[in-house]
This record gives C-alpha cells, structure tokens and sequence, in this order.
C-alpha cells in the first residue's frame, strides 16, 4: 500500500487503540496476501564478539573493556549450522562485531565448506567489508547479507557512529553495492535512538521503500550502561523505544514493503518476553531467528542487556519458536524462504532485458 510520508508520520504518532487495531489488522492482511502464513526460521550464529568500531549504542563497541572476547573456530561454526540444517531450518546467520581476524579468507572457507555439506542459505552480518571481500563471500556462496543503516538522521548517525580511521561510514552506498553484488540485501533501524524524532522514522520507513530492500529488522532501541549512549538524554521531540512504536514500524514496514521479508526481533523479545514475538508475527513480520550460539558464548554476546535466550539452549529456542508459531495457527516455512522481493525484483530485471 502505497503511503506517504505524512501518512506515516501520522500513523506514528497514532494513538486511539481502536485507531491501531485498524493498523495492526491491515499490516496483518497485506503480509497473508503477499508472503503467506509461514514463519521463517533463521538459525542465528554469534561468531565473534570483537569489535574495531566505538557504536555509540552497541555493548560490544571496541571501548567497552568489561567484555570477555570470543571467536568461534571454523569447526565450532560448521557444527552449528550443520545442526541448524538438522533442525529444519532454512538458513543460518553469521553474525559478529566488525571483527577483521575474520579474514575474507576464513569466511569464503566457512561460506563453502557450510555450503558443501549442507543446502543452507547463508546471511552474512559482519558488518562494512571491503568490495573484495564482500565479493569473495559471494562468488563463495553466500547468499545474504544484512547491514542495518540504524537512522536515517545523518547528524545523529555520523554522531554514533565515530569514524575508524580516515573512513567515512556510508552504509547507503554499501547496501547498493550489496545488490550489485546479487546479495539479498537486508536492513533496518533502531527505534528510539536518542536524539531521533517521529519525522526521522517516518523517513526511515521511506527509506525502506526507497532502497526496496529484502530485507527488514527493526527493533528498540535498549540502553546499555556500559556505552556513550548508555546516559542519554532524549531531544525534544523524542521518539519514544517502546514496545508499542516497534510494532507500528513493523506494520507500517509491511504496509510499504508488502514482499519484504521481516523478522519479529529478539529485541522486541527483550521488552515483552511473554508475547512479543507473537505480537510482531502477528502484525507484520514473517520471519524469526531462533539463536544457535554455543550456550558459552551467549551471554558474552550482549549488544544490549537483559537480551533474550541468553541462558537457553539452541533445542530450547527451537522446540519456544515452533510453538509460538503454532500457538498463532501458522506454520514453520519449508526451504530458503528466500525474499519474495528478491524474486520480483529479479523477474522485473530479466522482462527489462
Ligand atoms: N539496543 C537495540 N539494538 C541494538 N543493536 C545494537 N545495539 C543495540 C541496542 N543497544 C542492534 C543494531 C545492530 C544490530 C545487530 O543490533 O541495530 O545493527
Ligand atoms: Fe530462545 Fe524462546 S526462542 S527461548
């Protein structure tokens, strides 16, 4: 559904309940009629909790001294996916801080020996890469890549996200850089980031639809002690992180991007453990990413605390997701669950040729 900015703007700062069941009822008709009932299941590997950057919001930014660092053989890596692929799910994530002993090298061997022994569709989010190895990842097999541009409010953004070295961070261009590439190109943003306004989400939400991408994670924003955010104050104006914004961006998401694919995050989780997840499910997303990291190295993964299935193990998060997905009456998708946008995207491309 085709919605302008004031219309987003408006839906944002939408408060009648009867007014948002309206919203959530609409977000969940256009995901049946575009993506289906199936619930995606992403098996998520935290690889490496190293990190050369200083995100302002991140509690494994480089600065933070009190984590125990960690990174996970290649062996420790293949065991999981190979057991994500025993579990039925369609694809894993690899997923770390911007980590450069993971070399191009290391990964494309990672990519191919998973690619080899099982027939996972593989997410990269190791976050900005050179071309080269972004390229090597590729022609190795990986099919995904997510990067989040986290605000599309330049000011706030260049202010979080302090530069390594001489390098700019110019996320737009590497996510366009992505699709040339033939990644699936997935991102999103945070919500409630201090010093973000409505206007400045209701310009994310646009930018989703701009950059037509595959895919799309939102979550709140959850304050970390133990970073520069960590004591914040909001702006006038301020967008609030809370569990109700989070489910209108996920709805709006799918009101403009109808074929996208959208995960209910652990974020969201996080603020509502009884029934978030669901609730994101229910009102746009159509995908979850059940965590597959050794029980060891959980807890040491914490971007935000609190987080959800720190303590669990990955056959608890299997058996929780699948029946939270049953508990809606929908079902666990079959294969890939590659992005339908993707698709389209393709099939538009080949009928211009
Ligand atoms: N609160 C919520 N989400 C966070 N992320 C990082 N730190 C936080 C936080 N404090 C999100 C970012 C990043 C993704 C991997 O996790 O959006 O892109
Ligand atoms: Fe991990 Fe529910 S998915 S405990």
């Amino acid at each position: 559904m085709p919605l302008d900015y004031e219309e987003i703007l408006s839906w944002l700062r939408e408060e009648d309940p009867a007014r948002l069941e309206e919203l959530w009822a609409c977000a969940d008709k256009v995901r049946v009629e575009n993506v289906g009932d199936e619930v995606h299941l992403r098996g998520l590997i935290e690889i490496s909790n190293h990190c050369r950057r200083r995100c302002g919001y991140c509690g494994l930014n480089a600065e933070n001294l009190k984590v125990t660092r960690y990174r996970m053989t290649a062996e420790e890596i293949l065991g999981c996916a190979v057991k994500a692929a025993d579990y039925g799910y369609g694809t894993v994530v690899m997923q770390s801080g911007e980590d450069l002993a993971l070399s191009g090298e290391f990964i494309a061997e990672v990519v191919s020996r998973i690619k080899s022994e099982t027939d996972l569709a593989i997410t990269l989010s190791l976050g900005e890469r050179t071309d080269d190895e972004l390229r090597l990842w590729r022609e190795a097999g990986a099919d995904r890549y997510l990067l989040r541009f986290e605000t599309s409010n330049r000011a706030v953004y260049d202010k979080i996200h302090p530069p390594v070295g001489s390098t700019v961070s110019d996320r737009f261009s590497l996510l366009r850089r992505l699709g040339e590439l033939g990644y699936e190109v997935g991102s999103g943003v945070m919500i409630g980031i201090p010093g973000t306004t409505y206007e400045d989400l209701a310009c994310d939400i646009m930018k989703f639809a701009e950059l037509d991408l595959d895919m799309i994670g939102v979550g709140p924003f959850i304050s970390h002690p133990d970073t520069p955010l960590g004591s914040a104050a909001g702006v006038e104006g301020q967008v609030p992180n809370t569990e109700k914004m989070t489910y209108k961006v996920v709805a709006l998401t799918r009101l403009v991007c109808p074929l996208t694919n959208i995960p209910s995050t652990t974020a969201l989780a996080t603020l509502n453990i009884a029934e978030g997840r669901e609730l994101g499910l229910q009102r746009g997303a159509n995908v979850v990413m059940p965590n597959m990291t050794p029980v060891e190295y959980r807890s040491l993964y914490k971007i935000y605390p609190a987080k959800a299935c720190i303590k669990e193990t990955s056959e608890e998060c299997l058996a929780c997701m699948a029946g939270r997905i049953r508990s809606l009456g929908r079902r666990p998708g079959l294969g890939r669950g590659d992005s339908a946008n993707k698709l389209r995207r393709l099939k538009q491309e080949t009928e211009l040729r």
